[in-house]
């Protein structure tokens, strides 16, 4: 049975599918000691542990990916119970009414404790605690910062002061924003690296934890096809989009602090980029894989302004509900605020297989649909015989909603005709998978922290790098305060954006029509 299968199948014993999921996945762990796990949830009343951390949990919990003794352990400010946490939790867990015993055994699991961030007493309480739960002593601890960035600094000092386990291992997870530009986020790693060592932090990107992002490495060293023309020589533009429908919606606060750039662009579009545009890893090992990504980073210049297009969203007066509204409507956007809900950016790498191929990515908020994918246009066919009527081959990768990978390419009209026309070879996982069920980013990544793989996890210096990139950019659309391109809530984001990918080489026909393969 493949592993895939296994993710869909009933469980047989929770350690037992565990155990050789794990074996199929990441091979044996060498590990000795104790198997009981806690897993700590840091900031267990704030919205990412309500809306990703305890459902994950629940549903690894559920489908018996686990280790059999694994402990849940929220922790945060407030006065709340277990019950109160079930109560904030339930809205997004997608429970059956024939999983109710095994949710009540998921939150017997479960236990809650209050304390101080910066409280190192606070600490040693959660520590006494973790002791007393059965084989506590001797456990494995996961420790997931879901936090606003202000209290990171004490919480991993006083981690590592008082909630260490001396004899299981220890891993925390943390959660962008890793700091604000080059210097900031420079100044976090060092502090992290002076409490942990780097085989204990796993940074997550949740994209990387996307079933069409992980596809991107066996798509092109899995198959002989493709390596010959993922070149210079053969692609013409790659294009990595990222587009949601809806606005800022209450969140804006947050948002505005940092833009669509720090939010989506400098990590997961320049995260795909990373795995389009790498040499082939000597192997699949993690830091061979990272080791790629880095040296792809170096070969990027820190991006021109010259390159870049912003824009920011205004209310569509003949829209209905919240796309009336603009991001300056948002009252927890201050007041005239600059900041970008859209950007597109083109970058170069200078290497020897991509010189002069411009990597287009594109990311924005209140636009005409989600999507979000990786496409690689190709150059037009050398010595035409068809009158210029064969538009240029491209690979799409559709990373969300319906994953699919699909080759637009020119078949001969069918019938009495020998014009060439659109098509393509289609690969959507809804049909060609129809039974299998593809766990959610989180599902993985947390899984991957159990199994401790950090293959789909962000090293320190790759987001040095990637910080490089943008840090420039970043502090020039500060200082100068220019305001964004306005473009209408639901419209594709401002024209200039389509001019730009125009001028730097990537052709829009507007011919191709997808066709819904006949039943
Ligand atoms: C987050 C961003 O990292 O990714 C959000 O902070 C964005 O602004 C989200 O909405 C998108 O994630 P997904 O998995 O829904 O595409």
């Amino acid at each position: 049975m493949s592993a895939e299968q296994k993710m869909s199948a009933e469980p047989a014993t929770r350690s037992e599918v565990f155990g050789q999921l794990r074996k199929e996945l990441y091979g044996e762990e060498h590990s000795s000691g104790s198997d009981t796990h806690i897993f700590i949830i840091l900031g267990a009343s704030g919205d990412l542990a309500k809306k990703k951390i305890y459902p994950t949990l629940w549903w690894l919990f559920r489908d018996g990916l686990l280790p059999g003794d694994t402990y849940f352990v929220g922790f945060a400010r407030s006065d709340l119970t277990v019950e109160d946490i079930k109560a904030a939790c339930l809205p997004h867990m997608k429970v059956s009414d024939e999983e109710s015993e095994s949710l009540a055994a998921f939150f017997r699991k479960n236990s809650y404790l209050r304390g101080t961030y910066d409280d190192v007493s606070s600490f040693a309480r959660l520590n006494a605690h973790l002791s007393s739960l059965p084989g506590g002593e001797d456990a494995k601890r996961l420790f997931y910062l879901a936090l606003p960035p202000t209290v990171y600094h004490h919480v991993s000092t006083n981690i590592r002061a008082k909630c260490m386990s001396s004899r299981g291992w220890n891993r925390i997870i943390v959660e962008k924003p890793f700091g604000r530009d080059l210097q900031s986020s420079h100044e976090l790693s060092a502090h992290l690296s002076s409490m942990f060592k780097e085989d204990q932090l796993y940074r997550i990107d949740h994209y990387l934890g996307k079933e069409m992002v992980q596809n991107l490495m066996v798509l092109r060293f899995g198959n002989r096809i493709f390596g010959p023309i993922w070149n210079r020589t053969s692609v013409a533009a790659v294009v990595l989009t990222f587009k949601e429908p809806f606005g800022t919606q209450g969140r804006g606060g947050y948002f505005d602090d940092f833009g669509i750039i720090r939010d989506v662009m400098q990590n997961h579009l320049l995260q795909m980029l990373c795995l389009v545009a790498m040499e082939k890893p000597t192997s699949t090992s993690p830091d061979d894989v990272r080791d790629e990504k880095v040296k792809v980073l170096k070969c990027i210049a820190p991006v021109a302004a010259s390159d870049v297009v912003l824009g920011q969203y205004v209310g569509d007066p003949k829209g209905e509900g919240q796309s009336r509204l603009g991001y300056l409507d948002d009252p927890t956007v201050p007041k005239g605020s600059c900041t970008p809900t859209f950007a597109s950016a083109v970058l170069y790498i200078r290497n020897e297989r991509w010189d002069g191929v411009p990597f287009i990515l594109r990311c924005g908020k209140a636009l005409n649909e989600r999507k979000a994918e990786v496409r690689l246009q190709f150059t037009d066919v050398p010595g035409q015989i068809f009158a210029d009527r064969c538009q240029r081959n491209e690979l799409v990768m559709r990373v969300q909603p319906d994953e699919a990978i699909y080759l637009k390419m020119l078949t001969k009209r069918p019938g009495v005709y020998f014009s060439p026309e659109e098509t393509e070879l289609d690969l959507t996982y809804k049909s060609r998978y129809k039974n299998v069920k593809l766990p959610d980013a989180y599902e993985r990544l947390i899984l991957d922290v159990f199994c401790g793989n950090q293959m789909h996890f962000v090293r320190s210096d790759e987001l040095r790098e990637a910080w490089r990139i943008f840090t420039p950019l970043l502090h020039q659309i500060e200082a100068e305060k220019k305001k964004p391109i306005p473009y209408v809530y639901g419209s594709r984001g401002p024209e200039a954006a389509d001019e730009l990918m125009k001028n730097v080489g990537f052709r829009y026909e507007g011919t191709y029509k997808w066709v819904k393969p006949h039943m």
